[in-house]
């Protein structure tokens, strides 16, 4: 039987394939999700257009999140709603269970790296996350260039 539930990996491609901008490289692909599932401290959370969040939730899946927690870190990998569920507060629920879970663990630190400019920072400004740093030519877009992105912190207490 496989460590991991397949149907997950089947839902968060299937996100993934419609909610990143191909141009910018930010997405995965299967199997590096499928490696990243395997990897102990990985979490990940399906979210239902009701806003229901479970690791394999009935029904349709409009979004997802995939993290990874080392010590008293935890690293936001993967943040990601569909286009056609955005707009709805959906993006607020799964980044609060995210961090509700990350304090649950005991966390005290959650960073994530976001591409320069991208509006996801707004949303994340509104939880608490503040930009820390630059990490110069991180993406890889597909003409070539290459894309900073911005390390965001939120540091629990
Ligand atoms: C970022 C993302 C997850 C937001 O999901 P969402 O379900 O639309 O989020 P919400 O509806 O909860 O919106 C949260 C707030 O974020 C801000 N926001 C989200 N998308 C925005 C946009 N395109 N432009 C401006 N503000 C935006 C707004 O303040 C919004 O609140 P409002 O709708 O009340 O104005 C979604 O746009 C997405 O999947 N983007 C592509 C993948 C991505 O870039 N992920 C982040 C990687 S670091």
């Amino acid at each position: 039987m496989s460590p991991f539930p397949l149907d997950a990996v089947d839902r968060i491609m299937a996100v993934m394939a419609c909610a990143f901008p191909p141009e910018f490289g930010e997405a995965w692909n299967r199997r590096q999700v499928s490696d990243a599932l395997l990897l102990t401290g990985t979490h990940h959370g399906l979210i239902t257009p009701d806003g229901s969040i479970a690791p394999e939730p009935n029904g349709l899946v409009a979004g997802f999140y995939l993290s990874r927690g080392v010590l008293d870190e935890e690293e936001l990998l993967l943040f990601a709603i569909a286009p056609q569920w955005r707009r709805r507060g959906l993006g607020h629920t799964l980044l609060r269970h995210f961090i509700d879970g990350a304090r649950r663990r005991d966390k005290k630190r959650l960073f994530l790296e976001m591409r320069c400019n991208n509006p996801a920072g707004i949303l994340y400004a509104a939880h608490g996350f503040r930009p820390v740093g630059i990490r110069p030519r991180y993406y890889r877009a597909s003409n070539g260039d290459r894309i900073d992105a911005i390390t965001q912190e939120l540091m629990l207490d």
